[in-house]
């Protein structure tokens, strides 16, 4: 080979790595994202929902929530996030979300410290990770390392929202479909599940179930007795308040642990879904739950990885999308 072809090649496969590389890193969540640019991100959004876990004790199982809620509709680009606006119908309103997500208020806390360590840095899709982590790992959970370098898009789509998030009423093969078509498969299921071990729930998510299960006019036979009595009490059949609130995990209510596993082994599961991955006849989840029941070790591991799985759905990375200025709207909105 010649000199210039020599150099002509060398340009080559310099030139092919860069583009490859490219591609790789708009592709590619990594946890070291804003190490450069915002090094104390983590330090910052532990400082706020410290502060935020002092007036609720339910904060972080909401946040933890939102991501989800988040990652299941289009990705995880913090469309659950967008205000109505003239460009934007809400996700808020829609059916799973609307008077049961919360926390927003903590997220543009959050925004507003990022924003003064270094404005324009962090999406808020990242805020939602970052937050989830850092909620679990604050009631006793495992802690794992969040792939970072989301951006927000720039719409919503509350359909998507009524259509794939799952229903407490979902049977195990629809629960399973809505986890599959975001890459999400049974052990996924059974493990982010799990995150049901904190956090508030609605009587009216249980009512069926305590009087007239699928129409029967009798409550779900895979509900335990006594606690199907007590929870009557909080939800009485008539003249109650179906908004009033109980504990997904009345064993230890503000705890990241196993004990959601432990419960629905003794049939004292809070929703429907809950209860079906170990009731349904041949599930293919209940030996999972009954692993994490035996071993909160097992739990936990699953759980991290299952969280790195979900916040992986269809991010947007590179120059997709934008960092948005204030987490309810679009920039320039
Ligand atoms: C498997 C299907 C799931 C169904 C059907 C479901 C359904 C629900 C329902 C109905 C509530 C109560 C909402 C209310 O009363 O307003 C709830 C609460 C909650 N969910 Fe799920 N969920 C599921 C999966 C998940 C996943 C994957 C996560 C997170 C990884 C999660 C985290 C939570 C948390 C932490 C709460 C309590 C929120 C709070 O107190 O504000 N859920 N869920
Ligand atoms: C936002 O828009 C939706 C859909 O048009 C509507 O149902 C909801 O009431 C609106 N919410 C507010 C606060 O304007
Ligand atoms: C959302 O909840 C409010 C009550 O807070 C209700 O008035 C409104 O109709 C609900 N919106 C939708 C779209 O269901
Ligand atoms: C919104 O989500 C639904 C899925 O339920 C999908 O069919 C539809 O194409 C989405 N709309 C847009 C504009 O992406
Ligand atoms: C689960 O629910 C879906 C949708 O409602 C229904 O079509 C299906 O037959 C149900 N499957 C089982 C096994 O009950
Ligand atoms: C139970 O629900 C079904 C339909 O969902 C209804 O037809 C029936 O009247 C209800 N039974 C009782 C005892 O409330
Ligand atoms: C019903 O319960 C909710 C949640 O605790 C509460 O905010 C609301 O004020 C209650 N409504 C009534 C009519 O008591």
């Amino acid at each position: 080979m010649g000199a210039v072809a020599a150099v002509r090649a060398a340009v080559l496969v310099v030139a092919v790595a860069l583009a490859a590389a490219a591609a790789g890193a708009s592709a590619q969540l990594c946890d070291k994202y804003y190490d450069g640019t915002c090094p104390d991100v983590h330090r910052i959004v532990r400082r706020v929902l410290k502060r935020a876990r002092q007036d609720d004790p339910r904060i972080f199982a909401s946040l933890t929530r939102l991501h989800f809620h988040d990652c299941f509709v289009q990705g995880c680009d913090a469309s659950i996030l967008l205000d109505n606006s003239t460009s934007i119908v809400s996700e808020k309103f829609a059916t799973p979300n609307n008077n049961s997500a919360r926390g927003y208020p903590v997220v543009d806390d959050i925004k507003a410290a990022l924003e003064e360590a270094c404005p324009g840095v962090v999406s808020c899709a990242d805020i939602l990770a970052i937050a989830a982590k850092i909620s679990v790992e604050l009631s006793g959970g495992p802690r794992w390392r969040v792939p970072l370098g989301r951006r927000d898009g720039t719409t919503a789509n509350l359909t998507g929202a009524d259509n794939n998030l799952p229903s407490p009423r979902d049977n195990l093969t629809t629960l399973q479909q809505k986890f599959a078509a975001v890459g999400l498969d049974v052990t996924d299921l059974v493990a982010l599940s799990g995150a049901h071990t904190f956090g508030r729930v609605q009587c009216q998510f249980v009512t069926d179930r305590l009087y007239n299960f699928s129409g029967t006019g009798k409550p779900d036979p895979t509900l335990d007795a006594g606690y199907r009595r007590a929870l009557a009490k909080s939800c009485p059949r008539r003249g109650g308040n179906s908004s009033a609130l109980n504990d997904l995990d009345p064993t230890t209510p503000d705890t990241f642990d196993k004990n959601y596993f432990a419960n629905i082994e003794v049939n004292r599961g809070f929703l429907q879904s809950d209860q079906e991955l170990l009731s349904t006849p041949g599930a293919p989840t209940a030996a999972i739950v009954n692993s994490f029941a035996i071993s909160q070790k097992a739990f936990f591991k699953s759980f991290a990885r299952s969280m790195i799985n979900m916040g992986n759905i269809q991010p947007l990375t590179g120059s997709q999308g934008e960092v948005r200025k204030s987490c309810r709207f679009v920039n320039g909105s």
